[in-house]
């Protein structure tokens, strides 16, 4: 099986290669990659690379996922988000090759306190949002042959992230506020990847399969309680921090350009009972990414 990645450095994609190694043959491309056009501004580029590789199965971990930053130049984030998907999703269509697409819970209006289901409707808060449910339409109706994955809070190891920023502050500092009012549930990106390389092996075999899902890890939490677990760890590790005091604050604490959902909270029966996984409380995947950033931190 030809499998043809895009975006293999973002913090999906680099777990993708990874778990899609076993699946075939991976040709996996970013923004700066030369052999084929892999930069989603020119989506004639990226529609030109899939007719030429003609794999079994393209899989998009490419975005445009500065989420302020798209409020200031939204064509640019409809650019990748969307027209690029769109490209993607016709060329596959032709070939009769799988897309496989990562999507977001910003799709939804994040009010309320229950996870959201798949088919609730739509009503994106910011720039970002709009343009990822643009994405998702544009791939459902030109490529039957489609898996999209919302997920929400991602964070890996490599690279930056919540809990590394967080570590950061709280050496320097002996007290910090925290957003309390937002709830979801921290998704590892290497969860995200292996559910993945599981998900195109079921369709394989059942392209019934075919949709749109949910897919996050277990459990819910906030910014300050994800905060306050980093912080137990930290301590657990003999870690010294700065930080005595940690306070809870709304939202409007923190003004940004982009608006964000308070109800980020995303129901996976779906995708757990097509592809029989089981998805772990998110706990799970944040303390293993900790523990092998402390061993890293000690060496
Ligand atoms: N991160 C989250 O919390 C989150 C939440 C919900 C859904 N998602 C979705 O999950 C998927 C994977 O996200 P992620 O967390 O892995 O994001 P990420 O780490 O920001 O990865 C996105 C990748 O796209 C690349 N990219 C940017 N501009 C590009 C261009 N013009 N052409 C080709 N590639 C370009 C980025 O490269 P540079 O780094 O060089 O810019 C980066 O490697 C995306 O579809 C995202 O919308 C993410």
């Amino acid at each position: 099986m030809n499998i043809l990645l895009f975006g293999k450095t973002g913090q999906v994609g680099w777990e993708l290669q990874r778990s899609l190694a076993p699946l075939g043959n991976v040709i996996a491309l970013d923004v700066h990659s030369t052999d084929y056009c892999g930069d989603f501004s020119n989506p004639e580029g990226i529609a030109a690379t899939v007719r030429t590789i003609k794999p079994d199965v393209i899989v998009n971990a490419a975005a445009h996922t500065a989420v302020d930053k798209a409020e200031s130049e939204p064509d640019f984030a409809q650019l990748l988000n969307a027209t690029s998907v769109e490209a993607i999703a016709k060329e596959a269509s032709r070939i009769d090759a799988w897309v496989v697409h990562y999507s977001t819970d910003y799709v939804f209006p994040g009010n309320g306190d229950k996870p959201w289901h798949e088919d609730d409707a739509t009503s994106p808060l910011n720039v970002y949002g709009q343009t990822k449910l643009d994405g998702e339409k544009a791939l459902q109706k030109h490529c039957l042959k489609h898996l999209i994955f919302r997920t929400s809070w991602v964070y890996a190891g490599k690279g930056n992230n919540f809990a590394k920023t967080m570590l950061r502050l709280a050496k320097e500092r002996s007290e910090l506020s925290v957003i309390n009012d937002q709830f979801g549930a921290p998704t590892g990106a290497e969860l995200l990847a292996d559910c993945t390389a599981h998900a195109i092996r079921v369709a394989m075999n059942k392209p019934e399969v075919a949709g749109l899902y949910h897919l996050v890890a277990s459990g819910t939490t906030t910014w300050h309680d994800y905060a306050a677990l980093v912080f137990d760890e930290a301590r657990k590790a003999g870690i010294e921090l700065a930080l005595n005091k940690l306070n809870a604050v709304e939202t409007t604490a923190f003004p940004t350009p982009a608006i964000r959902p308070n109800n980020s909270r995303l129901n996976t029966l779906k995708f757990q009972h097509r592809f029989d996984l089981v998805l772990p409380e998110w706990e799970i995947g944040v303390k293993r990414m900790l523990a092998e950033l402390f061993t890293a931190q000690s060496i």
